[in-house]
Formats: C-alpha cells, structure tokens, sequence
C-alpha cells in the first residue's frame, strides 16, 4: 500500500514569523493523522530555520522539502546551494522540475534529471514535476509531454532511480489557475505515468507515488486523493494557510 504524501510548496513566501506560525499550527493541528505523511516546502533561506522547527518535538512528524538546489555539490556557483547543504539541514524532499523553474529560469529536462541525481546522491528523495501546457493539453499531447518528461530522467538516472522518487502530474494550466484538474482528467494522466513505468518494472510503478499538483484545496481535495493512481498532492497557493492546508492533510489521512 502507497502512503499517501501531502507537500507543501511555499514558493517564494514567507518572513520567519509566518515559517513559525505555519509549522507550529500545522504540526499541532496534523499530530493525530496516522496514515498520511506530511511535508512543508519553505524557501532555501528559510530551510535552517523550518528544520529546527521540525526538529521539535510537536512537529518532529513534519518532513522538510526544499523547492530547488544546484546539480554540484559545491564549487564557485555564485548563489547556488548545493544538495549536500540541504542534506546537512535534514532535508527529506526536493522539489525538481517545478513548471515555474522550467518555465522561468530554462531548466531544460537535461538539468532537471542532474538534479534528480544530485537530490538522490545525497540521500534526499526527488519530487519530478511533469505537466502539460493548456496549448498542449488542447492538441491532445498531454500524455506525450509527461512521458517525454519522464522519459529523459528515466534515461539520464535509470529505472530503478525511480524507488527512490516521488512524481508529481502538475498541469500547467491548472497551477495558482484556481482551475484544478477534474479527478477523472488527473486519474488518466497519472494512470499512463503508472503504465509507462510498469512496463519497465512493475514493482516500482505499484510502489512509486504519484502526487497531484494545481489548484488543490481543502474543497477537491479528497475527490482528487480517492483516485487509484493518485497518492496525495503538492500544494502552493493553499499550503499557505494553516487551516486549508490540515484540511487537505486529513483528506488524505
Ligand atoms: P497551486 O500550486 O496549488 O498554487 O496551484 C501548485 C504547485 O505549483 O506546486
């Protein structure tokens, strides 16, 4: 059986009295879920102080997930931060292939998959972001995309890479939209993501999670977490507010 994994990404949010408040109502509020893992996403400057939060007892159930690192471990990368550093931090997650860092800094899928590889090098878990356009998904390519998506850090890293990874299905047009995906639009999307893997190895695809992402809120969200092949959900916009948030948490749990 999948656990269910529920991701906060906080994108560039955040003063450190909102990372406090966040994880110290979050964690209160999610200390009795028993199935679902849980995880908050707060920025690269923020990611030393959210683990000392996280380290405390009430909130020692949280897991840390960062947003993005650099494909070296160190060296002259003038701004960059380098997956052993989250490692150091406790980081359990890193998100890589977000649409916004393809869309807004040309993260090709050539350094989406290093970064794949540098997140797993350092014993920390990838969260590979695959989407379709609204173009895209109007051609009737949006399995293509994915798969093509997929495709290029399954042969960058290798299948088995992949049991030690998270996949989240993000469309595009359904990302800070208010526009989610319907459950039946996302069950397919991530069912071909499922298939495309099983045919290669069936044990990872049974056992690999595949989260939703765009638009979800407390109001979809168990809707979405009901489907076969969907195993919980990475969350912007409503991963800001504690109370929505927890809510999306206990849909999943
Ligand atoms: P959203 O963002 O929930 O605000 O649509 C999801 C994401 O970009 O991960």
């Amino acid at each position: 059986m999948r656990q269910k994994l529920v991701v906060g990404n906080w994108k560039m949010h955040g003063s450190r009295t909102q990372v406090r408040q966040l994880i110290e109502s979050v964690a209160a509020s999610t200390a009795d879920l028993k199935k679902v893992e849980i995880a908050v996403g707060p920025t690269l400057l923020h990611i030393g102080f959210a683990a000392e939060l996280c380290t405390s007892e009430d909130a020692s159930h949280l897991k840390l997930a960062a947003q993005n690192l650099f494909t070296e471990p160190e060296g002259a990368f003038t701004g960059e931060v380098s997956a052993p550093m989250l490692a150091e931090y406790g980081v359990n997650y890193v998100i890589v292939g977000h649409s916004e860092r393809r869309e807004f800094f040309a993260e090709t899928d050539q350094v989406v998959a290093a970064k794949f590889k540098a997140t797993q090098a350092s014993g920390m878990i990838p969260i590979l972001c695959v989407g379709e356009s609204l173009s895209q998904r109007e051609a009737g390519t949006s399995a293509e995309v994915v798969l093509t998506q997929l495709n290029a850090v399954i042969q960058s890293a290798g299948i088995e890479a992949l049991q030690y990874a998270v996949l989240a299905y993000e469309p595009l047009w359904a990302i800070g939209t208010g526009k989610t995906a319907s459950k039946e639009q996302a069950q397919e999307i991530h069912h071909v993501l499922r298939e495309h893997i099983a045919k290669s190895n069936a044990t990872i695809a049974e056992d690999i999670r595949i989260l939703y992402g765009g638009s979800v809120k407390a109001a979809n969200a168990a809707e979405l977490f009901s489907q076969a092949d969907i195993d919980g959900g990475l969350v912007g916009g409503a991963s800001l507010k504690a109370e929505e948030f927890v809510s999306i948490c206990k849909s999943a749990d």
